[in-house]
């Protein structure tokens, strides 16, 4: 038998796009080629990019220099752009980079098999279309067993919101929701695969409005108390969401749903209201700081994470203080923060930025703040008792890692299988993770 070709994907971006990256190395995979952790020994090479900063789509080019040579090594070799830059800049990639063989679209990888099979007969092919069918109606059934214990699964996909600075809602499409039979079927599937906590996954997640099998429509809160009737699934998550999207039901669900961890993602980007005017974000940051509150009486323990943009174009000292007020009356447990990058064919790109060092200095600063409340948040795990899934072992000998309901990382030594969830006490903290102890 000939060997099997040999798939390398190197993922950028979001969870949506890791997902994306399974499903397409699944879907090869009914074509025969199995998947590698190298490029050098690679047939096929996908970069699955993502457009959301500038420096994102620079990387892909600097990337494709880099892989360059490899064609000369292997002449059989075929590389393919996927992801959110092949959607924004597919057909200048393909008049940029001869290297690249074929580009394939976010709502397009389904037909990566047959564009596959057009690339070997010589050809260079291109499919950034947002087609009419569903794309995981045509893609293979997933493979058992699964590979970890935790799985992502895309519910909703693209974006209405348009806020000023974001591409998403042009690279990804409009917001579309997955009926939610279907998210039951490949929930229990994966259950069956011995998954054990399932991250629900969208641009937009919270405003998931699918189609469901009496006719009517559900909300994310509804699904995910359809999910948590599943036997065997201990955890659900899902990411990411916008604050207008936290409706009554989602935010009762964080206090009354056992299986729903206390871990929510919400992004805000900045506390200064004329600058949310400014991004289109539509709420204010009273508005957010309510919605925190109406969280936290659910929930006491929910471990809050955020997304922060400094130097948007208009932002004051002023403004970037109100942002700092937002974060300290919160208080994070986690958050990432970036720089402002005008990212073309969106509002925001055509009006005069923040200086450079202004904005670099900004982001210092709020960086400071929010690693100083993580590691507050750490801190304050010292002691306590805390669920743990774990995922793999560690890097020493006879460690295990897995995520605690707040997803903080938590290393212990001892007996623990990969898929089992124990209760840990914290004994101590790292930069970016908890070392315990198993009770
Ligand atoms: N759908 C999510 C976020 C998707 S993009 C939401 O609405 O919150 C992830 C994060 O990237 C955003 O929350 C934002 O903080 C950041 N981001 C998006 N566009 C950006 C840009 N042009 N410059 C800098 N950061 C950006
Ligand atoms: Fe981008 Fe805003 Fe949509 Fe989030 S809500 S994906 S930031 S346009
Ligand atoms: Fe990036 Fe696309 Fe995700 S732009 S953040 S990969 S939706």
């Amino acid at each position: 038998m000939a060997e099997p070709k040999k798939l390398f994907i190197k993922t950028y971006g979001c969870q949506m796009n890791v997902y994306d990256s399974e499903r397409m190395a699944e879907a090869m995979g009914a074509q025969g080629y199995v998947t590698t952790e190298t490029a050098e020994e690679a047939d096929m090479i996908l970069l699955n990019t993502c457009h959301i900063r500038e420096k994102a789509s620079e990387k892909v080019y600097s990337e494709l220099g880099r892989l360059k040579p490899l064609k000369t090594l292997n002449p059989d070799l075929k590389i393919g752009i996927a992801g959110c830059v092949a959607q924004a800049e597919g057909e200048e990639i393909m008049r940029r980079a001869p290297v690249v063989d074929l580009v394939v679209g976010p709502q397009s990888y389904h037909r990566l098999p047959a564009m596959e099979a057009r690339v070997r007969a010589g050809e260079r092919a291109l499919d950034t279309d947002f087609p009419a069918e569903d794309k995981f109606e045509h893609l293979p059934k997933r493979p058992r067993p699964n590979r970890a214990p935790t799985a992502f699964l895309t519910v909703q996909e693209g974006c209405d919101k348009f806020c000023a600075f974001c591409v998403v809602p042009y690279t990804r499409g409009a917001e579309v929701s997955r009926p939610a039979t279907r998210i039951l079927t490949e929930a229990r599937d994966l259950v069956e695969r011995g998954v054990r906590e399932i991250t629900l996954l969208g641009q937009n997640v919270n405003a998931y409005h699918g189609e469901a099998a009496d006719g009517g429509t559900w909300g994310l809160a509804r699904l995910i108390r359809e999910l948590a009737e599943i036997d065997g699934l201990a955890r659900i998550r899902f990411t990411t969401s916008h604050p207008n999207d936290m409706d009554d039901d989602l935010i009762a669900a964080h206090g009354d749903c056992g299986k729903l961890m206390p871990y929510l993602h919400l992004p805000v980007q900045s506390g200064s209201d004329r600058i949310l005017k400014a991004m289109n974000r539509k709420h204010t940051a009273a508005d957010y700081l309510r919605l925190i509150d109406r969280l936290r009486a659910a929930r006491p323990d929910i471990l809050l994470s955020g997304d922060f943009i400094v130097g948007f174009p208009g932002e004051t000292d002023q403004d970037f203080e109100d942002t700092l007020s937002l974060v300290r009356a919160v208080g994070y447990g986690q958050a990432y923060s970036f720089k402002y990058s005008a990212r073309p064919g969106t509002p925001a790109a055509e009006r005069a930025g923040v200086p450079t060092d202004v904005a670099d200095a900004r982001l210092q600063v709020l960086q400071a703040l929010l690693t100083q409340q993580q590691r507050e948040t750490q801190d304050a795990m010292v002691g306590r008792e805390v669920s743990v899934l774990f995922e793999k072992p560690g890097r020493l000998p006879g460690q295990m890692v897995g995520k605690s309901e707040y997803l903080h990382a938590v290393h212990v030594t001892g007996e623990v299988a990969v898929g089992q969830i124990a209760r840990v006490r914290i004994t101590g903290t790292a930069p970016n993770s908890l070392a315990g102890a198993l009770i």
